[in-house]
């Protein structure tokens, strides 16, 4: 990349932090404003430029077949090293389906390496190729400066999985993986064998126009999975899974969603935090402008007893809900096991979670649940313009279990107990 659009790249990175760090608490103009930023060409611009004078490195040109049948990773294995060493475009043209077992694309590289999905990347479908790792199916490790678009499509042919899936380890993914500066987008993501994209200690991500489907049945298929990273945009997806749509979990912070249209699926959560009596981090979270249908919730804190640390500065505005379960949840006794959890003392604390702009319809009758921890209770959530009603015209309810919320302008449902 040439200096003065590393400079651009890097003035940009630097705003989205500043924003992100210092413009949380601001006035919701503010926010309105502010999001313009985000829409700006700069990477767009980055991208053409890059473009046009890189070298390519075709899959086909390192023994790639796209045969139903035939195992083209040791082809993208050769393919990726060499666009890894001189810093070229990895491309995987359109119109093809390839197949790839568990694979690993390593940094660091050449600076302006890049891969283009034109085509498909399908997954090996005999689950035994995945046995030396549960977690990874593709893995970009430790890559700066990656972007990863084209247009085309990963198909995680999970079938197989779904039908055997068991709740002992669920996050067999597409996997980021310590990548700063990354862009992923103009993608589609379908039928993950678990989740379909993750997240993992990564620095300065954007991720846009990403497609991710699943059936709503498929079990434990999150959308996108974040962990352990900062400084993160999502924008423009459309997700639609058995399970979270965007799930954010410990060591996260500086997260922004914008623009995201969730279902079918579990909604948009930050957790599940602190399992296992572990400690979480959590922070600078916003939610703007999403739409969720038919999901069982809409936006949901979970945590489970006995975990330590804490969730704060969370803001969630400007959605509507259609006939979603659980429209608004914080659920500080989440318990997803076998054997039924016992009452800990400990738990994840949390404060200063925003709902603003909320509306919609609740398909049950319990709209608004706030049940937090009796040791830890909620602090500092704050309700502004939240409207629910009820999908079928039956009653509407919120409960409201150990936590200190103030409101202002509407509220619907309301608290009837705090
Ligand atoms: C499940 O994942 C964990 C790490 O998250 C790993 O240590 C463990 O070996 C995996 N178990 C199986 C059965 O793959
Ligand atoms: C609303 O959601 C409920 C429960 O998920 C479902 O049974 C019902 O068919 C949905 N209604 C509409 C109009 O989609």
């Amino acid at each position: 990349m040439s200096p003065p659009h590393t400079i651009i790249l890097s003035l940009f990175i630097i705003f989205i932090s500043f924003d992100l760090s210092f413009g949380f608490y601001i006035e919701d103009k503010h926010y309105q404003t502010n999001y313009q930023h985000y829409t700006t060409t700069a990477p767009t611009r980055l991208m053409r430029m890059t473009h046009m004078s890189q070298q390519m490195v075709n899959v086909d040109n390192y023994g790639a077949i796209a045969n139903d049948g035939r195992d083209d990773t040791e082809a993208f294995e050769k393919a990726w090293n060499e666009a890894c060493s001189i810093g070229a475009i990895l491309v995987v043209p359109e119109k093809r389906v390839y197949h790839l077992k568990p694979i690993t694309f390593s940094g660091p590289c050449q600076p302006n390496t890049a891969f283009k999905v034109y085509g498909t990347i399908k997954a090996w479908p005999h689950m035994s190729a995945y046995e030396k790792d549960r977690r990874i199916w593709i893995m970009f490790d430790s890559i700066m400066n990656l972007v990863v678009d084209g247009g085309g499509i990963i198909n995680g042919n999970g079938r197989k999985w779904w039908q055997n899936s068991c709740k002992v380890n669920k996050s067999l993914a597409v996997t980021f993986y310590q990548c700063n500066n990354l862009q992923v987008k103009n993608l589609k993501f379908k039928n993950a064998q678990q989740m379909h994209v993750r997240f993992q200690k990564c620095f300065n991500v954007r991720a846009s126009n990403l497609l991710v489907k699943a059936p709503g049945n498929s079990p434990n298929t999150d959308g996108i999975h974040i962990t352990g990273t900062q400084n993160m945009i999502i924008s423009n997806s459309i997700i639609g899974t058995g399970d979270d749509c965007i799930s954010i979990v410990s060591g996260s912070k500086n997260i922004r969603a914008i623009g995201i249209t969730c279902g079918p699926g579990h909604g948009i959560s930050i957790g599940s935090l602190g399992a296992d009596n572990s400690k979480a981090e959590v922070s600078n979270v916003i939610v703007n402008r999403a739409t969720l249908t038919g999901t069982t919730n809409g936006v949901r804190i979970k945590t489970w007893q006995g975990g330590y640390g804490y969730a704060t500065n969370i803001k969630f505005m400007n959605m509507a809900m259609r006939n979603v379960t659980n429209p608004i949840i914080i659920d500080q006794n989440y318990c997803d096991q076998k054997e039924p959890c016992q009452e800990k003392e400990s738990a994840v604390a949390l404060s200063n979670v925003v709902y603003q702009n909320i509306r919609g319809t609740s398909a049950s009758e319990v709209a608004i649940k706030f049940e937090c921890s009796k040791t830890v209770p909620c602090r500092g959530i704050y309700m502004q313009n939240v409207i629910l009603t009820p999908e079928d015209g039956d009653g509407i309810s919120a409960t409201c279990e150990n936590v200190r919320f103030s409101n202002r302008g509407k509220f619907s449902p309301h608290c009837s107990s705090a």
